[in-house]
């Protein structure tokens, strides 16, 4: 029998796409205690991650908040071999500035990028300053309580300032919720992205987004960071022929879940919550983007395939 991984184990953060398919099939999160004893030393630098679609209503803020809040809550590392398991640095990004929501789904009304633009601070600890810390411990700096007239758009100049700062604050993941639109901060945003996840939901404006969406970003060159997530999915939907037209691979199918809905009315976050289908998806999700969230016995599998690979 294969040994437990070392505590101190480097998990790469860029990995074989053969890799991420089996840490999704396993979607139970190990117990946090399990978490520290395995947590990896942090080697790479900030993930940036988001999600998109051109439809309004997919579930880009659903995604990218709860996967920022699960990322922070459950997420463990250790900044070098032998030291303490510590959780990670993750920040959520509202950058949706017509229409932001973040804010409501925390329940964190304020301070906002609109706060923080207007306080014209930009010295050491204001952007910190200007943060929410929600409980999950995941840092959001929360998009403008109304949309920001023509006069006050934000530069994608200033938006490059914020994640530099929080890169060079340790930042580990940064989630952006984005608009449904190409305009220069959202262009700018998955320019700058690592992975971009297309919000698929299988109806047919959902797929015809899908398509949009896909020709859009490949016009922009960049095709090779796409990756697809199924929202909403319900049972007996086969996109196969769809993501044979796409050339793409689904990284993680979340159902329909109503419990995603109550945990926005009650401002919680249902990955956090427990229990029901989207849940466990999401859990997957999260292994996927940070392999240590895998349980044990995912990662075990997840290295003796490796080997194979390797043999
Ligand atoms: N998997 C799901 N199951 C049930 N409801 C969902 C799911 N994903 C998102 N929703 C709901 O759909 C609505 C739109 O989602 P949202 O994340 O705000 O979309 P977007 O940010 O793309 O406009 C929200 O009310 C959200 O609670
Ligand atoms: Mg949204």
């Amino acid at each position: 029998m294969e040994a437990e991984p070392e505590p101190a184990t480097i998990v790469p953060l860029c990995r074989p796409a053969a890799a991420l398919e089996v840490a999704e099939a396993c979607p139970v999160p190990p117990s946090l205690q399990a978490a520290d004893a395995l947590a990896p030393v942090f080697v790479g630098a900030t993930r940036r991650i988001t999600f998109f679609s051109l439809n309004g209503g997919a579930g880009r803020t659903t995604l990218a908040t709860e996967l920022a809040c699960l990322l922070a809550a459950r997420g463990r590392h250790r900044p070098g071999p032998g030291a303490a398991a510590r959780p990670l640095r993750v920040a959520l990004l509202d950058l949706d500035l017509r229409s932001a929501t973040v804010a409501v789904r925390l329940g964190i009304p304020q301070p906002t990028l609109w706060d923080y633009l207007l306080s014209g601070d930009q010295g050491p600890g204001a952007l910190d300053r200007h943060m929410v810390t929600h409980g999950s411990g995941a840092r959001a700096l929360l998009g403008p309580p109304k949309p920001l007239s023509g006069g006050t758009a934000v530069e994608p100049a200033r938006v490059a300032e914020i994640v530099h700062r929080l890169e060079c604050d340790g930042t580990h993941f940064i989630l952006f919720d984005v608009g449904a639109d190409l305009g220069a901060v959202t262009t700018w945003v998955l320019s700058a992205a690592h992975d971009i996840y297309v919000v698929l939901t299988p109806t047919a404006s959902g797929v015809q987004d899908a398509y949009r969406s896909t020709e859009a970003l490949r016009r922009l060159g960049l095709g090779s960071k796409l990756r697809y997530v199924v929202n909403r999915a319900r049972p007996g939907i086969d996109l196969d022929e769809v993501m044979g037209d796409l050339g793409g691979r689904i990284a993680a199918s979340i159902p329909f879940d109503p419990r995603i809905e109550e945990a926005e009315n009650g401002h919680r976050i249902a990955s956090l919550d427990g229990g029901g289908p989207a849940a466990e998806a999401l859990a997957g999700l999260a292994a996927q983007v940070y392999p240590a969230l895998s349980p044990p016995a995912a990662r075990r599998r997840l290295r003796l395939f490796g080997r194979r690979r390797v043999g």
